[in-house]
């Protein structure tokens, strides 16, 4: 052998299956990279918690999902509690900054990226500010509350030539890769109908998450979630929104009781899902039918799965993928998106879809009728 240089060999690419495999893709892309002297940058992408709230602990999560993935680390944290600071210096010790306030922690130069953990109403402008600060941004769901505040934080992000991402972590949960795997089998055939939702009764609490003017309604908490997986499964461009929106029952409250929304897309699919809190009798949580068969799942640890792809009736249940990693493996991505220029998974056009249907259904509901979508909201 003569002079120096890398040399990688893979010895797995035989067949079609494995150079369509999105894993083997990015295998290869890294073997490229790495053989032709790219190297990783000296330091980890250093992140700060914007957002230390107690209600599901997520600040504590998002570092723990950061510190877990080689490439990227907490630095920082910032909420307006003094309280949720304390918590975070005995749970978090050891970082470079505890904060009160956003602009002292984007004036540290050793910062990379903000997690926004906020309530609902600060996603987009303390999003903005961040990305005026030149730091890339993961933003918790829901994106934001109006399709102008997507607009406006998708256009900065481009202008400043950083990342926005979505911390859609429930694309990684078990019982829709499961849904998503038997679909792309083809064992149902071609699905054309989605039903989906979660909801129960009772009072939906007094805390910001049932006030209108924070949270942005009933349908932008597990909303984001249904509505992302739906457009995922779905598959076309939307062409119509018909949205419902009730308030009969929790008058002490501003965010409506109950929302449904029914999206029909170019390809024939038609998806209807709705989240209450005046639902008395639920529905699965998925009921999806295809031209060959049909799926049921309802948070449990297996899917029911009729099929007639073989010709013959087929029923049983498929055990849910587990363990899921959902959370690590967003950040791997972006991690590796940032470090070594793959591929973005969830990016903030994606989202911004999400909240075009949810202010769609909004409008619907509002002026009694179907809305239709104009070419362009794919
Ligand atoms: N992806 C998921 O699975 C998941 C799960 C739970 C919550 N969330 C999302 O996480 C976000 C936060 O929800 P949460 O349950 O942690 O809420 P929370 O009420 O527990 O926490 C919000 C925190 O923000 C702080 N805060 C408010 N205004 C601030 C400001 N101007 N500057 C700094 N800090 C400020 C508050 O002091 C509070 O500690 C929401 O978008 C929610 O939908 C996502």
């Amino acid at each position: 052998m003569q002079g120096q240089g890398r040399v990688a060999y893979l010895a797995n690419g035989h067949s079609l299956d494995v150079w369509r495999h999105p894993e083997f893709r990015s295998l290869l892309i890294r073997a490229i990279a790495w053989s032709s002297g790219a190297e990783l940058p000296a330091h980890p992408i250093r992140c700060g918690l914007l957002g230390y709230g107690p209600a599901f602990n997520m600040g504590r999560g998002h570092a723990g999902w950061i510190n877990a993935t080689p490439g990227l680390q907490t630095v920082a944290m910032c909420d307006a509690q003094p309280a949720r600071v304390e918590a975070a210096k005995e749970e978090l010790p050891g970082l470079a900054g505890y904060f009160t306030d956003l602009d002292q922690m984007l004036a540290m130069n050793d910062l990379d990226l903000v997690v926004n953990i906020l309530p609902h109403n600060l996603h987009a402008p303390m999003t903005l500010r961040c990305l005026e600060a030149g730091k890339h941004v993961v933003l918790e769901k829901p994106f934001c509350i109006g399709v102008d505040e997507a607009d406006a934080m998708i256009a900065k992000a481009c202008e400043k030539g950083l990342m926005l991402s979505l911390f859609h972590n429930r694309r990684w949960d078990g019982d829709y890769l499961t849904i998503r795997d038997v679909v792309s089998r083809g064992l149902i055939g071609e699905v054309f109908h989605i039903e989906c939702g979660q909801g129960g009764y009772g009072h939906p609490g007094f805390w910001w998450r049932s006030d209108k003017a924070i949270s942005g309604g009933v349908m932008h908490d597990w909303g984001a979630h249904f509505i992302d997986w739906i457009l995922n499964l779905a598959g076309g461009k939307i062409t119509q929104v018909m949205g419902d929106f009730q308030k009969r029952m929790w008058h002490s409250v501003t965010n409506e009781d109950h929302g449904q929304v029914v999206i029909r897309f170019d390809n024939g699919v038609v998806a209807d899902y709705w989240t209450s809190t005046i639902s008395a009798l639920g529905r699965p949580k998925w009921l999806i039918l295809g031209t060959k068969g049909a799926i049921q799942a309802n948070w449990g640890d297996e899917i029911t799965l009729v099929s007639y792809a073989s010709g013959v009736r087929h029923e049983g249940k498929v055990p849910v993928k587990l363990p899921s990693y959902g959370s690590t493996q967003y950040y791997r991505n972006v991690a590796d998106h940032l470090l070594m220029g793959e591929q973005l998974l969830v990016t903030a056009e994606q989202a911004r879809r999400v909240i075009l249907v949810i202010d769609a259904a909004q409008r619907s509901s509002a002026l009694g009728t179907s809305v239709s979508l104009a070419d362009g909201y794919e």
